[in-house]
């Protein structure tokens, strides 16, 4: 059970404070703003934090939290929109009065529990533009910036406390300390989350699963790759591995991502070559959804396939093992319910009638909780520190129609610049980076030819959890010599750009 629970009233935020808090070695979870007292009662945390989020308190349908979670007697801390719902229930709270983003110092005058340790004035990141101008005298103001007379908050009595700014971002210095202030010296929590997960996780398949068999889908990712280890540490040979190709992957991929299974002993390994089927079936699409669409559906009816193939041969098939973490499954927990759908991520949901039952060994954990696990299992480390790759793989790299020419170009135009990245030492230092094909032709010259070829654009990525990404300032001499590799080498490319988008407005993948 969750020691520490966030209220979520904008994801991006909420999530970032519960790894901070997990970081601390406290198991935390995220539920929706709607939650009740009543539900928060049964889950018995020890402390509640209400997270920021990018709505106003004073919004028509701005999310609001149960007035009765306050009144709990449970600790709760209020950072950004969390203090100005406290604000709003307790005192006063000025709508749009002062924008402020960016660093801030503050000016402490008292520490209390909350701001124990710190100094008479540290800085801060600030983002907000409503503003908690009152408060009773039992809520105590520990600090302040110019601008904004209360920073910090703390009702001991009522134990509610607050802060305007984020204590959760790398730019405020001392946040962590005021979380673990919260977390230890308020709420008294008692470190129950450490990394040697591995063996509890092994004991908790072992008891689910019992002496039946798990069939599991990989793509090769860290994910499900991690989560493969565990359930065959666990059942050994009674879990069978299903890899499918589906022709849209990087160059080498699918023999390197065998090899590497193979290299962790897995005794039921499948290699489903269904390139040909994809392919056709994409046949003429461009339409991102449309693609993303008929993907989705194909991968399940060739999984479907093979698991029934499987089910004949071998009896006592009940689970299908996936590699979900925690960030797939928490969409119950998103701040607005009609959350504006930009990509359908596919993942194999089976149908009805195939009655497997789900094992997901992951799903309480974040992708660097995943990948500090990978190394305890010493898996190798091409697998612990891989950069994502969508399920759909090249198609939605490849803008527009999906073509052979195309699908080479882009295959060898990729493998250049991962190369050279880890050449470079630069691959490990960011998040996810690859090559796109653009559907365009564009006029050059090679010798004394006129071309007239394909635009390959590069995208480098830093990221914490591919919600917000940055592109990665890669130095311009790497890029040139990326650059002119892939238009020496790659037939079909006479230019090369540089993404320099930030997510949002953009996404990381193009499509
Ligand atoms: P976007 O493009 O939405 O991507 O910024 C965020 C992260 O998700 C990955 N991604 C996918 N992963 N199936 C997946 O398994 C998909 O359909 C899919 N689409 C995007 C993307 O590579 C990035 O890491």
């Amino acid at each position: 059970m969750a020691q520490i629970i966030v209220i979520n009233f904008g994801s991006q935020v909420a999530h970032l404070i519960a790894r901070r808090i997990r970081e601390l070695g406290i198991f935390t979870e995220i539920k929706p703003y709607g939650i009740s007292a009543n539900e928060i009662k049964k889950l018995k945390p020890k402390g509640i934090i209400l997270s920021g989020g990018p709505s106003s308190v004073y919004e028509k349908n701005s999310p609001l939290v149960d007035k009765k979670i306050l009144e709990l007697n449970i600790p709760v801390l209020g950072i950004c929109y969390g203090l100005q719902l406290i604000g709003k229930y307790y005192g006063k709270v000025i709508p749009g009065k002062l924008k402020e983003y960016g660093k801030k110092r503050i000016r402490i005058r008292k520490n209390g529990n909350l701001l124990y340790g710190l100094k008479r004035e540290e800085e801060v990141w600030m983002s907000h533009g409503d503003l908690v101008t009152y408060l009773p005298k039992n809520f105590e103001i520990l600090a302040k910036t110019d601008t904004c007379p209360i920073a910090a908050v703390e009702n001991n009595d009522k134990k509610i406390y607050g802060v305007q700014f984020h204590p959760e971002v790398a730019h405020t210095p001392k946040g962590v300390d005021i979380l673990k202030n919260f977390v230890f010296r308020i709420c008294n929590a008692k470190k129950d989350w450490s990394i040697s997960l591995a063996p509890k996780l092994i004991r908790e398949i072992k008891e689910i699963v019992k002496n039946d068999s798990v069939i599991m889908g990989t793509s090769g990712g860290v994910d499900s790759t991690v989560a493969a280890a565990l359930i065959h540490k666990a059942i050994g040979k009674k879990m069978h591995c299903v890899f499918i190709d589906h022709g849209l992957l990087r160059k080498n991929e699918a023999e390197a991502v065998m090899d590497s299974f193979k290299s962790m002993d897995f005794e039921n390994l499948y290699l489903v070559n269904a390139e040909k089927i994809f392919l056709e079936r994409l046949r003429g699409i461009a339409e991102p959804e449309e693609k993303r669409r008929i993907i989705g559906h194909t991968f399940i009816e060739v999984f479907e396939k093979k698991v029934e193939e499987l089910e004949k041969k071998y009896y006592g098939i009940k689970f299908l093992g996936q590699g979900t973490i925690y960030p797939d499954r928490i969409e119950s927990a998103q701040p607005t319910k009609e959350a504006s759908k930009i990509k359908s991520h596919h993942n194999v949901t089976l149908p009805e009638k195939m009655k497997l039952k789900v094992i997901e060994p992951l799903k309480e954990l974040y992708k660097d909780e995943v990948r500090k696990l990978g190394k305890e299992l010493s898996l190798p480390k091409e697998i612990v520190y891989r950069h994502p790759f969508p399920g759909p793989g090249f198609a939605i790299r490849i803008l527009g129609e999906i073509t052979n020419e195309r699908l080479e170009i882009l295959r060898n135009a990729d493998y250049i610049f991962i190369e050279e990245l880890k050449k470079a030492k630069h691959y490990d230092k960011v998040w996810q980076a690859f090559a796109a094909l653009f559907p365009i032709k564009t006029v050059g010259v090679k010798g004394d030819a006129r071309t007239y070829e394909y635009v390959i654009s590069l995208r480098a990525v830093t990221s914490f959890d591919a919600m917000t990404a940055d592109w990665a300032k890669l130095p311009y001499g790497f890029l040139e010599k990326v650059s002119s590799r892939i238009i020496n080498e790659v037939k079909g490319v006479n230019r090369v750009v540089y993404d320099i988008s930030q997510k949002p407005p953009a996404t990381i993948e193009y499509e």
